[in-house]
Order: structure tokens, then sequence, then C-alpha cells
């Protein structure tokens, strides 16, 4: 297949590591709105490039796979849609709301294969919980608790256009307590601080977060996140039931040590950004995206799916800012 890739940053140039590593990729092509960037990356690599996305998106693709800045996202998935071409779309789709609703529409009605890049989904720890969760074995589940945390901030410039901690962080979190749940959010209530750079409340930001969210079965899941947590990258999870307690995340490169005597874990190394911790689970979601291209298989984590973990990021914002719980049925795009 001949892959287009747009934006090569750094979860870009991360992808075009993975994506010419993999069977299904004969060519691949790759641009950036900084053709520089682009023209480096393709050299480092023996890529072709293209000089704008519009040439890329001209240039014969079988798919595409955008991991532009998010601003960028809308715009070329109308693009890639409007060619009839099967698009891998990074996390999240759009900026706004109104965008993910809109562009959920256009993809349903248009009928062009869409996968969107929720990677915990393909890790296996987080499958391992959705199929202990649902085979019942935890009993009733009361609590869920997830955490992205990551080791340093991201660049001030990042920042401004990310959406915010819920949107651009937590938004993993909330897929994927979706996913592994298999329930749906009702309520929410979050807050956060700042003791960090100067740059997060400048753009109306928060350098660590809190949520407190119901499930429509009344499970409780606790959530936060942090762009400060010195000790490494730490994403982990946890479900507890009426019979039975499990962790994701909990193992020997934890960025967490333990105070207690005679306690020797973790034994490390420690993870240190996300492309670590989640490396199988990259390459598994671009796997996949190739049989979602060919029309092999749905997609694995459609545009309503991001539309949904969107919502709930919405929510937490408004909590955020009104200092008040928020009810899903206030959101739209349900
Ligand atoms: N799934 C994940 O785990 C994960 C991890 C990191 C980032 N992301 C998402 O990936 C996206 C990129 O994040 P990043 O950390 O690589 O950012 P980045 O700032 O390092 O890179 C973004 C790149 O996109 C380019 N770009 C911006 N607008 C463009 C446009 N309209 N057309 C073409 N190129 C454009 C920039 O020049 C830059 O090279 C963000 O939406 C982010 O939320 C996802």
């Amino acid at each position: 297949m001949r892959i287009g890739l747009a934006g090569v940053g750094r979860i870009g140039a991360f992808h075009a590591d993975t994506l010419r590593s993999l069977d299904a990729v004969d060519q691949l092509v790759v641009a950036d709105v900084d053709a520089a960037r682009a023209q480096q990356v393709a050299a480092d690599r023996g890529l072709e490039w293209a000089a704008t996305t519009d040439e890329l998106l001209d240039s014969g693709l079988d798919a595409l796979v955008i991991a532009t800045a998010t601003p960028g996202h809308a715009p070329l998935l109308r693009a890639g849609v409007a060619k009839g071409i099967a698009t891998f779309c990074e996390k999240p789709v759009a900026s706004t709301l109104d965008e993910t609703i809109e562009l959920t529409r256009l993809v349903e009605e248009a009928g062009v294969p869409v996968h969107v890049g929720f990677q915990r989904r393909f890790d296996q720890g987080y499958r391992r919980a959705r199929d202990v969760v649902a085979s019942g074995e935890l009993g009733f589940v009361h609590t869920v608790v997830a955490h992205t945390r990551d080791s340093a901030p991201p660049p001030a410039a990042y920042v401004p256009t990310s959406g915010g901690i819920f949107r651009d962080c937590n938004v993993h979190d909330f897929d994927i307590i979706r996913f592994v749940s298999g329930r749906e959010v009702v309520s929410v209530y979050a807050t956060g601080s700042n003791q960090g750079a100067r740059f997060f409340a400048d753009a109306g930001d928060v350098d660590t977060g809190a949520a407190l969210l119901t499930l429509d079965d009344g499970t409780l899941a606790q959530v936060s996140s942090t762009r400060y947590n010195g000790a490494g990258h730490d994403v982990r999870m946890e479900v507890l039931g009426e019979r039975g307690a499990v962790a994701v995340g909990l193992d020997d490169s934890l960025a967490l040590r333990s105070l207690e005597d005679g306690v020797d874990f973790p034994h490390g190394p420690v993870t240190m950004t996300f492309m670590e911790r989640f490396l199988p689970a990259y390459r598994a979601e671009l796997t996949a995206f190739f049989d979602v291209a060919a029309r092999r298989s749905p997609s694995p984590c459609t545009l309503d799916d991001a539309l949904q973990a969107f919502r709930v990021a919405e929510a937490c914002e408004i909590s955020r800012a009104e200092r008040r719980v928020v009810d899903l049925t206030e959101i739209k795009g349900a």
C-alpha cells in the first residue's frame, strides 16, 4: 500500500518509523506544514516527501495517517474522506465538540473507513482488563482508577492548541474506561491546578487534573493527570470489584517507589515516555488500521468512540471552570 503521513513532529516521526517497518506498507510519503522538517524526516529514513499536504493527498494514496498538531486533524480528515481515502487520525479528531460531531456525521455518511488513534485499546494489559470485566470474575465493579502522568511537560507552543489537559491527555483515560468497562459516563466532577510553568495558566489550562466520573451502572471512576511526574511516565488502571481487583501497568517499569521495609519492587528500568510505554500498542494499532483500510475489519475505534470520549473531556472542562457536577446530558452528541 502507498501510505501518506501528514505531520512528522513528535508522534508523526515515531509513526513514520513504525509504518516503514510494517509489511503492508510498500511506499510511505511524508508531509508537514514545516516542509523542511518533512524533507529531513524523509531523508533520515529514505522516504518520499511532498512539499504540501495537498500534494500528499493528490499523490495516489491508498491510506492516510494524520499526526499533525490537533488543529490540522479536522481539515485533513475532511479532505481525505472527500477523496475516499481510508484515514487513521490521531486523537483528538478535532479541537471542538461541534467539529467532532460534524466529522462523525460526515464520516458515517461517506462510508470511508476511519480509525482514531487511541492506542491503549491495543495494549495487552488493557485488553485483559476488558476480558476480565466481561467474564464477570470480579463480580460487580464498583471503582475504576485511571492515571495519565507525563514525566515532563510538552513544549510551551504545544499547549495553546492542545485543547487542555482533559481533551489532550485524559481523553485516553475516558476512552479506555469506556472500552474496559463497556459502560457510558453519566456525570463528572473535575478540577485542576497549576504549580508548574506559567504557559499552562496563560493558555487557560492546568498542569495537573483530577476528575470523578459516575458510569451508567453506578461504577465510580477516579481519573488523574499531570504534566509533572518527574519519576517517569506513569499510565495505569485499577479495576476493583466485589470479588477481585486487577491492575494495568503495574510492572517493574513503574514510576513509583515503596517506602516499606523489605520491598524492592519495582526493579526498573522506569518508563519515561509514552513511546516506550506503548511501543507494541502503537505498532498493533497501525497494523490493525491496514485491515480497516482494506475493509477486512470494522474500525476498532470509530469517530463515535472519539466523540463520546471527547464529550466526557468537554464536561470535565465545564466542571473545572464552573466548579460543579456536569451531567453528560448537558453535552451535545449523545
Ligand atoms: N496517541 C498518542 O499517544 C499521542 C501522543 C502524542 C501526541 N498525540 C497527538 O498527535 C498530534 C501531534 O502531537 P505531537 O506531540 O507530535 O505534536 P508536535 O507539535 O511535536 O508535531 C506536530 C507536527 O505537525 C505539523 N503540523 C501542524 N499543523 C499542520 C498541518 N496543518 N499540516 C501538516 N503538518 C502540520 C507541525 O509542523 C509538527 O511537525 C496531537 O494531536 C496530539 O494530541 C497522540
